[in-house]
């Protein structure tokens, strides 16, 4: 039986099965309850911690994710057993704007935000670099030759992008190769078990314009699958895998959800849950585990016993014939 503790690959990082989203710490969810849960997530053998240089502006301010992580790892130490994933790209240019208006992927806001990250993180290197968002209006070889003098300055082990379009992606990716750069590891996109109707979110993403997209458009899909599935060294990373709650709550699921296809979805979920005692939402993380290639939950908690139970969902093992029942249903 596979469990958190077990590690994969990420190009060259080596990360547990299920990573922790840090977004609400410091905001949300309070210091000593974010404390409890960083050590509650370790000390099950976890070390793959996602934040970004944005997080959370809405709730507190931008950096507030990540001077707490700073201020937990100064008192725990032993900052190489864990792998600290952060973003830059979509933080707002002013105190007061919203998403509309951030300072996107060019060399400048990379340079910028490395360093701030690093100085909040107090620390000299991070493991996972991520372009936050998809920036239209930045040419990609300005974004990937700056990240690659990141890697190259030892401030950044490996990168990878999030929110990005499939032909962006190999297109990036091509870029790298043909310079000799850094190139993206993987992939941090919105995805879970239940799916988003087809031409759902397109409002909030022509807000967004041609600095990418949030949420289930920015999702992972089809193409997206067909990618990772051909190309075994670039990984995936599905962010809000628990849509929020929505798994135990049904109340919770956004409109976007709400469809015939998932009332089918949620019932083999059921299905499944009473065959092996397991909730519905340790039941996702496990569908994402055994998919083929394996997809990385990147799961938050507010609560221990949340962490709790997602931990225990990826310890859980679904047979063939319920990995078949869960995906054949639609
Ligand atoms: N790349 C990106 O653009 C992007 C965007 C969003 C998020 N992320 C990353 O992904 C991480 C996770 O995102 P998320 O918080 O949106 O996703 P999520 O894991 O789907 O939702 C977390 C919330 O779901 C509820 N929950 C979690 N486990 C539960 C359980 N076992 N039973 C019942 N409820 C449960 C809790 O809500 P309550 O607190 O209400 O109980 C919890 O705060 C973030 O921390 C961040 O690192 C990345």
């Amino acid at each position: 039986m596979l469990t958190m503790l077990d590690k994969t690959d990420l190009g060259p990082l080596s990360v547990s099965r299920l990573a922790l989203g840090a977004m609400l710490f410091g905001g949300n969810v309070e210091e000593s309850l974010s404390r409890q849960l960083l050590d509650q997530y370790v000390a099950a053998g976890g070390n793959f911690i996602d934040t970004a240089n944005n997080y959370s502006f809405w709730t507190a301010y931008a950096g507030s994710s990540e001077d707490l992580l700073g201020r937990w790892l100064k008192d725990r130490g032993r900052r190489d057993d864990l792998v600290i994933a952060t973003k830059v790209g979509a933080l707002p240019n002013r105190a007061g704007a919203g998403l509309e208006d951030i300072e996107g992927l060019g060399r400048t806001a990379i340079m910028r935000g490395i360093d701030s990250s690093l100085r909040r993180l107090g620390t000299d290197y991070i493991d996972l670099y991520y372009a936050h968002i998809d920036d239209r209006t930045t040419d990609l070889e300005e974004t990937l030759a700056a990240f690659n003098a990141l890697v190259q300055a030892g401030k950044v082990r490996a990168i990878a992008c999030s929110n990005m379009a499939v032909w962006r992606i190999e297109r990036a990716r091509q870029l790298s190769r043909q310079h000799g750069w850094a190139e993206y590891a993987g992939l941090q996109q919105h995805f879970s078990y239940f799916r988003p109707r087809p031409d759902s979110d397109l409002k909030r993403n022509a807000v967004m314009g041609l600095r990418g997209g949030w949420g289930t458009e920015a999702g992972l899909r089809g193409q997206h699958l067909d990618y990772i599935r051909f190309n075994p060294d670039f990984r995936a990373v599905a962010y809000t895998p628990m849509l929020r709650g929505a798994y135990a709550d049904p109340s919770r699921l956004e409109p976007a959800y709400r469809t015939e296809d998932n009332d089918k979805r949620r019932a083999a979920l059921e299905a499944v849950a009473g065959e092996t005692g397991a909730t519905p939402s340790q039941v996702v993380i496990a569908w994402l585990l055994h998919s083929t290639p394996a997809i990385i939950p990147l799961v938050a908690a507010s609560t221990p016993a949340q962490l709790a139970e997602n931990i225990a969902g990826a310890g859980l093992t679904l047979s063939a014939e319920q990995m078949a029942h869960l995906d054949g249903a639609a």
